[in-house]
């Protein structure tokens, strides 16, 4: 149980990764919110968590790319838990991909609104309660493709290697409040995210996997297990730097 006692804000929990890291914290014993605009998922979801891991467990609706409904389902959260000291940031939308020329400027910024901007303002909201309960450990998601790029996907790119930067701003800034901040960067993880790029998962494995060193693609659980590390005292002297979970992609 390396999470008793924790209260955790997990935002794009409703399915995938997010989904995933949610019931791993439960699993160590934090009390978790599933955060992420299915709203409905999140709830079914969280209700399994609590009959499963005997944790206190809430679906709550919450566009992160929106200012007011961040602060509300953080206030409604920290109202629940009594106290916030763990965040978790997973959401991320889907991009067309088109080269940079053919990128419509929308959806540009419906990209960096949501991946890049929808951290901050998680961050920006949740470190006061962090700050208010004596400290707290905050994970960002970025990608092996905050490291690397992909044609097309420029956008998605960049809102990765932003998370990257960010993390050490977050870091330095609330150094001395007791607030670890870092991202985990998977590489390929055998999601819904995938299938919008590889159509079905035996496409992504057959295609994409023998891209990672390791011949395959992740399982979401193997970040998860990261993100415990990461929000647990296991990672007590790791801050503002980030966790390669990429199976390789980036060792060649
Ligand atoms: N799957 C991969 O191969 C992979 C690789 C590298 C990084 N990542 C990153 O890991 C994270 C999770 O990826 P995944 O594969 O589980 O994705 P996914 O697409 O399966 O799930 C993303 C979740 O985010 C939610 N979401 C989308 N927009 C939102 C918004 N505005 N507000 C709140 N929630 C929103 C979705 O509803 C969904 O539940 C993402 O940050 C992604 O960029 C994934």
């Amino acid at each position: 149980m390396r999470l008793r006692g924790r209260k955790a804000f997990i935002t794009g929990a409703a399915k995938g990764i997010g989904l995933s890291v949610a019931r791993a914290f439960a699993a160590e014993g934090a009390a978790v919110a599933l955060a992420d605009i299915s709203e409905e998922e999140c709830k079914k979801q969280s209700l399994e968590i609590k009959e499963t891991c005997n944790v206190e467990a809430i679906g709550i609706k919450c566009d992160v790319a929106d200012t007011g409904s961040v602060r509300n389902a953080i206030a409604e959260t920290s109202e629940v838990f009594d106290g916030l000291d763990t965040i978790a940031c997973m959401a991320a939308t889907l991009t067309e991909r088109l080269d940079v020329v053919d990128l419509p400027e929308d959806e540009w910024n419906r990209t960096l609104n949501v991946n890049l901007t929808g951290s901050f303002l998680v961050c920006k909201h949740g470190i006061p309660l962090l700050r208010q309960g004596g400290g707290g450990s905050i994970i960002l998601t970025a990608s092996q493709m905050g490291q690397v790029a992909w044609p097309g996907s420029t956008a998605y790119c960049t809102t990765k290697g932003g998370i990257l930067q960010l993390v050490k701003g977050i870091a330095l800034d609330h150094k001395d409040e007791n607030i670890r901040c870092n991202s985990i960067s998977p590489g390929g993880i055998a999601t819904d995210r995938l299938l919008a790029r590889w159509g079905d998962m035996e496409t992504a494995e057959k295609e994409w996997g023998p891209k990672h060193a390791l011949g395959r693609l992740g399982q979401p659980d193997e970040i998860a297990a990261g993100a415990v590390f990461l929000a647990s005292n296991e990672s007590s002297f790791m801050t503002g730097t980030d966790l390669l979970l990429d199976g390789g992609y980036t060792a060649w």
